[in-house]
């Protein structure tokens, strides 16, 4: 019998634990028999609640490989987990490397793997904010540029990719992996028993979540959002996970305590008790990439505070309206929700639940015939 093949599965960041989930479900479901997994963390995230309660909850089994390299500045992280994930692949290579999203465990393996001359393949491909202050834009350009396959969730995505001179056979549209989790997890999110905890009512709460170095690292634009959402929590409780990075800088710039009474301020959540939350809350605030996704499933509206958004089809078909981060604005946009003006959107093309088994089915068939 052949030999099956090795694919790694790279995870670093609280957003790629959401994505590889189904793809482990769907290898399981569906037989995919012809290669095995190695799943290998990167630790850049680390704390339990951003790592191993994801594990728990989405069912992911135990990584197989850990490479501990924990926080730091940008340089000082892609560095770190070049070094360690270089060593795994020339003591043991796989015979291709699967990377998800825009962090920075994503370009650090992507990078090291294409030296070696490993083939990619990046989940999540042709985002674009075009806007090059964000890190993870920088992050997406640069693993396209040099993946084998590009799996999209969107329709932009395979523009932009045409665009950059990118050939349309390492394109393939294949939805959205996060959809795949959220509909694999919507029937527990009841079980959580989240909003009992946190004393509120079906959608009647707003929910916030921060992380953007744009709107966390700067004091004076901190400052702003904190002091719009406390107007919106005259109206209603604004539930407000903390993202540790956010509470860090709260802390530091002397917020965390203003935030009061009309703000339940919670410790990031398990995924399940999360969706729980987005699927009641009234609205949602974010500078998240996924959230807006998940809200667009939903169909709750999603203000996002960030004066782009990198996924058009949120807007274009979904809930979501990208109001950039004035208290003003903020504010505004928030009323005209409870005043009753919700955008209604629909569910984009191929956002079925069915996102992982289009991917296994794909690289199944690597190495493509005649090569390899
Ligand atoms: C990273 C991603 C971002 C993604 C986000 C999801 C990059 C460039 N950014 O941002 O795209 O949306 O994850 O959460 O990859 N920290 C802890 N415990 C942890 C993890 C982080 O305390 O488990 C603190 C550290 O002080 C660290 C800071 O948070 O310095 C930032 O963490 P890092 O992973 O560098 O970036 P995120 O802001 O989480």
């Amino acid at each position: 019998m052949a030999k099956s093949l090795l694919f790694d599965l790279i995870v670093g960041a609280r957003p790629n634990f959401v994505k590889v989930a189904p793809i482990f479900h769907a290898k399981r479901d569906y037989s995919f028999n012809s290669f095995r997994l190695r799943l290998v963390h990167t630790g850049q995230h680390y704390d339990y609640e951003m790592s191993k309660a994801f594990f728990d909850d989405l069912e992911i089994p135990e990584p197989d490989v850990y490479l501990e390299v924990g926080s730091g500045s940008h340089g000082f992280q892609m560095g770190k987990i070049m070094i360690e994930y270089e060593k795994l692949l020339l003591e043991d290579p796989p015979d291709l490397v699967i990377v998800f999203g825009d962090v920075n465990s994503t370009i650090a393996t992507a990078m090291v793997a294409t030296k070696l001359r490993l083939p990619v393949a990046h989940v999540e491909a042709g985002l674009r904010s075009f806007d090059w202050s964000m890190p993870e834009e920088i992050n997406r350009i640069l693993t396209d540029r040099i993946s084998r396959y590009l799996f999209t969730t969107e329709k932009s995505g395979n523009e932009n990719l045409l665009r950059e001179g990118i050939e349309k056979e390492r394109i393939h549209f294949v939805g959205n992996l996060m959809i795949d989790s959220l509909k694999m997890a919507l029937p527990n999110t009841e079980k959580t028993g989240i909003l009992k905890k946190l004393g509120l009512r079906e959608g009647d709460f707003a929910l916030l979540t921060l992380h953007r170095p744009s709107n966390v690292d700067r004091p004076e634009n901190l400052r702003e959002i904190v002091l719009a959402v406390k107007e919106v929590s005259r109206n209603l409780p604004v539930v407000f996970p903390v993202h540790p990075r956010t509470k860090k800088r709260l802390k530091e710039f002397g917020l965390y305590e203003s935030l009061d009474s009309g703000i339940v301020k919670v410790e990031p959540l398990p995924y399940t008790s999360f969706l729980a939350l987005e699927k009641n809350a009234s609205f949602v605030l974010t500078d998240s990439g996924g959230i807006q996704e998940e809200t667009t499933y939903l169909g709750v509206p999603c203000l996002t505070l960030r004066p782009n958004t990198e996924r058009p089809v949120t807007v274009e078909m979904g809930t979501n309206r990208v109001i950039g981060n004035s208290r003003e604005k903020v504010v505004k946009e928030s009323l005209r929700i409870l005043g009753g003006d919700r955008k209604k959107g629909k569910i984009p093309p191929l956002w079925d639940g069915k996102a992982s088994i289009r991917i296994l089915d794909i690289l199944s068939k690597y190495p493509p015939e005649g090569k390899g």
